[in-house]
């Protein structure tokens, strides 16, 4: 007996402030404009996308000591354009990166419980804990914790959002006019919770919402990063999108559900991936070519640079050799606003050596080459027996597509790939459930 193929699941992320965003391009559009987010999400709709998603960044990134300006900078609350789009929407699943340590568990289960009311059943919460104490300065008593501690405030914060979500039961508004009674019972929304980073108590204002739970997203690669996913997520934000790196990160995620008593295909992996789309291969290796340039100015070159050797370079020619010294070993990192980058920064200097020197780079041709690349090039049918295989082969459940434009970079996508997927029998080809935890085959909670 053959199995059924597994089911592809796609999500769209309208792109964030980093390098893989192209504003420069003319037909990149704003990055802020209502406009730009319903576009784009009406065509991972049109695409029957399981869900949109939104990154956040809680402060802008400096490095040298100045905003760091040649990325798109700034963006708006994620939960606010959500909130937005679930007007323009019917089925598409809303996500967005909310961060569980500067925020409160009472203020984030309304606000998403909130969200799921508003869009029929579609709310999902990408649940992240900060890269750094810079970003902490933002908010009330400094916010920023340990890495250890931030996993357990994370698991507190949604272990609490969970126990309001399931103060009301369904059913629980009944509205019935001849008894005069709003609700079945008389004190609904009641909760306590005390433990050791949340101590509140009182009643939850928002009844059941459509989900019960939106849906819990988890991106952090950690350790204690994975097991929070394998405990307590319905999907993750990775950033393993070969085939190789997939597997093994897939088999070692969903390798550790049992000790919490969950089936594998209770948890989704969804890999980060770029694309770029062609008429033949050749077409789209050129179409690549000319995106990594876009994105690796000389400029951006230099900075990136800054970012393993840790040291203002702005002196070196972007066509120029790699510097002639080490990289600095300093705690004190000179970007601001996001993680240190490399584990060993002396190795990973040795590696870029080696790949100048073979290939005979100057600085801007070596960060093309080795950071940041496309995930899938190729033509529409390439790309989508690739997807196909990658899936069936357990390197992933689906992919979070990051295209390089907005709003317009995921139509190709839409228009040639999907359909290539669904001929192939992998992806819907009409949306058959209304919630998002039913689009990616979700029991209910
Ligand atoms: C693919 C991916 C996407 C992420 N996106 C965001 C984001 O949008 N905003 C944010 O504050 N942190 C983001 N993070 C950071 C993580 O949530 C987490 O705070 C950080 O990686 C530290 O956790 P770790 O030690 O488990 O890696 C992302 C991480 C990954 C792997």
């Amino acid at each position: 007996m053959t199995h059924p193929k597994k089911q592809v699941i796609l999500a769209a992320h309208f792109p964030g402030v980093n390098n893989t965003t192209v504003w420069s391009d003319p037909a990149a559009g704003s990055q802020i404009a209502f406009d730009s987010f319903r576009r784009f999400a009406q065509s991972a709709e049109r695409g029957k996308f399981d869900f949109f998603f939104l990154a956040e960044g809680l402060r802008l990134r400096e490095q040298r000591g100045r905003i760091h300006d040649l990325d798109v900078v700034g963006r708006p609350d994620a939960l606010t354009v959500l909130a937005g789009l679930a007007a323009v929407t019917t089925h598409l699943g809303l996500t967005g990166t909310v961060n569980a340590t500067f925020n409160e568990p009472y203020e984030l289960a309304r606000k998403l419980a909130s969200l799921d009311h508003l869009s029929g059943g579609r709310a999902g919460w990408n649940v992240v804990t900060s890269y750094d104490a810079f970003t902490g300065e933002n908010f009330r008593r400094g916010g920023y914790l340990d890495r250890a501690d931030r996993y357990t405030r994370a698991a507190e914060v949604l272990h609490t959002a969970r126990e309001l979500w399931d103060t009301w039961p369904s059913g629980e508004v009944v509205a019935d006019r001849e008894a005069g009674r709003f609700t079945r019972t008389a004190d609904p929304g009641e909760f306590v919770h005390s433990g050791q980073h949340v101590d509140i108590r009182g009643h939850f204002t928002v009844p059941r919402s459509p989900q019960g739970r939106p849906l819990i997203i988890q991106a952090g690669d950690s350790d204690p990063g994975r097991e929070f996913a394998a405990r307590d997520a319905d999907a993750i934000f990775s950033r393993h999108g070969t085939l190789e790196s997939g597997k093994a990160f897939y088999a070692d995620v969903k390798g550790r559900m049992a000790r919490h008593g969950r089936r594998p295909d209770e948890l989704k992996i969804l890999p980060a991936s770029t694309f770029v789309l062609g008429s033949s291969l050749a077409d789209a290796a050129e179409r690549a070519h000319h995106i990594r340039r876009q994105q690796v100015s000389p400029q951006t070159a230099i900075l990136l640079l800054e970012q393993l050797w840790n040291k203002d370079l702005s002196d070196h020619d972007p066509d120029g050799p790699l510097p002639a010294f080490d990289p600095v070993l300093d705690d004190d990192s000179i970007i601001k606003g996001r993680t240190r980058l490399f584990d060993d920064p002396l190795a990973t200097a040795r590696q870029w050596r080696a790949t100048a020197e073979e290939q005979g780079l100057g600085i801007r041709d070596l960060i093309i080459e080795v950071t940041g690349r496309q995930t899938f090039i190729g033509t529409p049918s390439t790309v989508a027996a690739t997807i196909d295989e990658f899936v069936q082969a357990d390197a992933a459940d689906g992919f979070i597509l990051v295209p390089h434009l907005v709003p317009g970079g995921l139509d190709e996508f839409v228009d040639g790939v999907v359909p290539l997927l669904q001929e192939r029998g992998v992806f819907r080809t009409e949306y058959t459930t209304t919630t998002l935890r039913g689009h990616l085959g979700l029991d209910d909670v």
